[in-house]
Order: structure tokens, then sequence, then C-alpha cells
């Protein structure tokens, strides 16, 4: 299989990266990674714990520099662009371990996610993001700090979604989740899709993230090892044994259907 995979509709990207390396200081995470994303896809990165999956995310957002290599978005070279510019882009990160504002209210960390917005904009959307999960309209008032991990977690992918992004990065979205819980994300990602987002998505529990994505790449040592359509990645053996538990039909894989796209837009 090819690092890149060719996408039957010969459409351009929306993400493409290639060839990235960075590094910590002297210590190389990435070594040359390649990666495409198309519009309405859900890709996911999967791979074992200091794999480069996160550096991958951290490095397309902006938040940290690349020492080589190119990231491309929506036709623009996003390469060593700031962070803040690449959120005002229609690119949001949603990073690892829901890093909400614990003392800042529901309502709060909302339009702070909405930042780059204009004020008018930035209620309106928190309004939305709060139609769009409930739960976080009964506890807008609330401390984000006091709400359960599972609510926090939903919060955190809320708050990237105030800027409407055309593409969202997830990181390990169900770390320290509850099983509940995760089925819960899962839902997350498949109705966000059915309403037409693009999302990169980064998980530990390769059984959820291949469950919910089209296509997967599975990163060792800073290289995409392996890249495929997520059914095929479930069935190979290597990824079984590796990620898999030793099994590719686990309850998380079955409990989640995949959605036919529907194309429509998020508001
Ligand atoms: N801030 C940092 N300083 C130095 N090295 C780092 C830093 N962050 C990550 N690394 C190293 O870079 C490599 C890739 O780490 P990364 O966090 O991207 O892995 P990951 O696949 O997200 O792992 P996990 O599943 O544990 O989250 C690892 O060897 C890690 O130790
Ligand atoms: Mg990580």
């Amino acid at each position: 299989m090819s690092a890149v995979d060719e996408y039957p509709t010969g459409k351009v990207p929306l993400l493409s990266v290639r060839n990235l390396v960075v590094e910590y200081g002297y210590v190389r995470a990435l070594h040359g990674l390649s990666i495409d994303v198309h519009q309405g896809e859900v890709v996911c990165l999967i791979g074992s714990n200091g794999a480069g999956k996160s550096t991958t995310l951290r490095a397309i957002s902006g938040m940290i520099p690349s020492a080589a290599g190119s990231v491309t978005f929506n036709g623009d070279d996003i390469t060593g662009v700031p962070g803040h510019d690449i959120v005002k882009m229609g690119l949001a990160h949603v990073p690892e371990g829901r890093q909400v504002f614990g003392d800042q209210s529901v309502h709060d960390n909302l339009i702070l996610g909405g930042i780059t917005l204009s004020r008018d904009e930035g209620r309106a959307r928190a309004e939305h993001e709060l139609d769009r999960f409930p739960i976080l309209r009964q506890r807008q008032h609330q401390r984000a700090g006091t709400l359960s991990g599972g609510e926090q977690q939903m919060l955190a992918i809320s708050r990237g979604l105030m800027i409407r992004p055309r593409l969202l990065l997830l990181d390990e979205p169900s770390m320290g989740l509850a099983p509940r819980l995760v089925h819960q994300v899962g839902e997350i990602i498949i109705q966000l899709q059915k309403q037409g987002m693009t999302i990169l998505l980064v998980e530990q529990m390769a059984t959820l993230a291949l469950a919910v994505s089209d296509r997967a790449y599975v990163i060792q040592n800073g290289e995409v090892r392996l890249s495929g359509r997520s059914e095929e990645i479930e069935n190979n053996p290597e990824v079984v044994s590796a990620y898999l538990g030793g099994s590719s039909t686990s309850d998380t894989v079955q409990q989640h259907q995949k959605p036919a796209q529907s194309g429509k837009e998020l508001q």
C-alpha cells in the first residue's frame, strides 16, 4: 500500500501533508510523514504511544514548527503559518486532554473558542453549539471544571466547532472516558460527518477510530506504516494483532454504523 492513497474521485485533497519532519530538540518525532484528507471524509491516525500522532496534528495546526516538508490546506500552503492565522483559515484543533478552561463557564469557554469572530457572531455561534449539545445548554452557566469527563470532551469539541471549521482535528477524544461515553463520542463524530464536516481523528482506541472513519493511516515511529480504507485496515492481520487486541470485531465496531454521506452543510 502506498503512503498516500489516491482518492477515487481524483479531487484535490482539502488537507495535504507531504514529507513532514518534526523535531523536539534533538529528538526527531516525524520522519517525512505524508497524509491526505479529502472534503467530507473522516480519516483516522492510529498507532501506539509515542508514534507521532499528536505531533502530526500539532504541526498541521501550527502549534509547533516543522523542520521540513509541507502542509497544504484548502489550496494554501500553511507550512510555517502561525496557529492563530490557521484557525482563521478554518482549521480547528481540539487537542489531547480536553483542555477546557476549568474556571470559566461553559458559555464563556464557547465564546473563547470563537475569539476570532465578531462579538455578535460569537454569541450566535455559541447559541448554535448549545442547541447542538443540549447537555451543555443545561450547564452553560456552570464552571467547565465541574463537568464530567464526557461533558468536558463535548465542550472541547463544541468549542472547536465555534469557528465553523472546514477541517476539525480531534486528538484522542475518547481518552479517559467510560465505555458508554466512548460510544457517545463515536456518535458525535458520525453526526458531524453527516452534517458535512471533514475530520482528522487521532485515537489510541483503534476499534472506535476504524469504526467511524472512512480511511486510516497507521503511524509507527513517526512514519506512515500502512494506509487504506478503514474496513481493510480493520481486517489487516498486522493491525489486528498490534492494535485491536487480536480481534477485529469488538463491541465498539459493531455498535457504530458508518453513515451514508448526506452532504448537508453544518450551520
Ligand atoms: N514536548 C515534547 N518534547 C520532547 N519530545 C516530545 C514532546 N512531545 C512529544 N515528544 C516525543 O515525540 C514522539 C511523538 O510523540 P507524540 O506525542 O506525537 O505521540 P502520540 O502518537 O500522540 O502518542 P500518545 O498516543 O501517547 O498520545 C515521542 O517520542 C514523544 O516522546
Ligand atoms: Mg498523543
